[in-house]
């Protein structure tokens, strides 16, 4: 995660299918015993503790010391550290290196600075090294996105910044060369994602789009206002799903 403030327990109380969905990220990465494995944004540790049980050696990082308090609750003796993505290896992580895999979900879409993240992972895998990596792609989260950034015109509120970077598969294919990688493969692909309960589109702006409702007088009517907006593209079967798209890459450090 990057280095804002999460709120730890929403996140796995509410969001906790970040985690489940990233699942098949596990199997795709398939670690054998005894490989030295990073999860590259471990959030609240719970691929770390799978690799883990998997048999191999984990080391988890994070950007946010409330992740890595959280993971470090839920799964004692992980070696959990607080890093940031864009330099490890040459910041205060405890000199990491050699690792055969990286694992990173859900997470790179947070670092606009993409060279920099894939230089970084690139230095701390060995040559052969493997990456296994999801975030969100080109056309991620657009509807609620465009939603919100009505909703802020409509109120007479500035436009602002996005945090994310959704890369296309080309394009993050080059940055991964750039960096040193091999890409095996580079995916987009949609993933409706269903955002528990009848607030569930709330909660999720307000655990990971602050952003869109800044400077509106009341958050929470914001939100509703957003929800109100997007309800025709994004309520169904009595659920809110998330529009989600997956850029996957596989990759090899030269
Ligand atoms: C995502 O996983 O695609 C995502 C999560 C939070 C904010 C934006 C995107």
């Amino acid at each position: 995660m990057s280095g804002r403030t999460w709120n730890a327990e929403l996140y796995d109380t509410r969001h906790s299918f970040v985690a489940a969905y990233g699942g098949d990220l596990l199997e795709l990465l398939a670690a054998r015993p005894g490989e030295r494995v990073l999860d590259a944004g471990c959030g609240t540790g719970e691929h770390a503790a799978r690799l883990r049980e998997a048999g191999a050696e984990v080391v988890g990082v994070d950007a946010s010391p409330e992740m890595i308090d959280r993971a470090r609750d839920r799964f004692p003796g992980l070696d959990l550290r607080v890093a940031d993505l864009r330099s490890l290896g040459s910041d205060g992580s405890g000199g990491l290196g050699g690792f055969d895999a990286v694992l990173s979900n859900a997470v790179l879409h947070w670092i606009p600075e993409a060279d920099r993240a894939a230089a970084s992972l690139a230095a701390v895998l060995r040559p052969g090294g493997r990456l296994v990596a999801e975030f969100g792609g080109a056309g991620n989260i657009a509807t609620i996105d465009a939603g919100a950034r009505a909703v802020r015109a409509e109120q007479g509120l500035p436009d602002v910044p996005s945090p994310w970077y959704y890369p296309d598969p080309q394009e993050y294919t080059e940055v991964l060369e750039r960096a040193g990688f091999e890409v095996a493969e580079a995916r987009l692909f949609d993933r409706p994602t269903r955002l528990e309960g009848e607030d569930g589109l709330a909660q999720w702006l307000r655990m990971f789009a602050a952003h869109l409702s800044g400077g509106a007088g009341d958050e929470e009517a914001f939100r509703a206002a957003v929800a109100d907006r997007v309800r025709a593209d994004l309520y169904r079967d009595g659920a809110w799903w998330a529009d989600y798209r997956r850029l996957r890459v596989t990759a090899v450090r030269r």
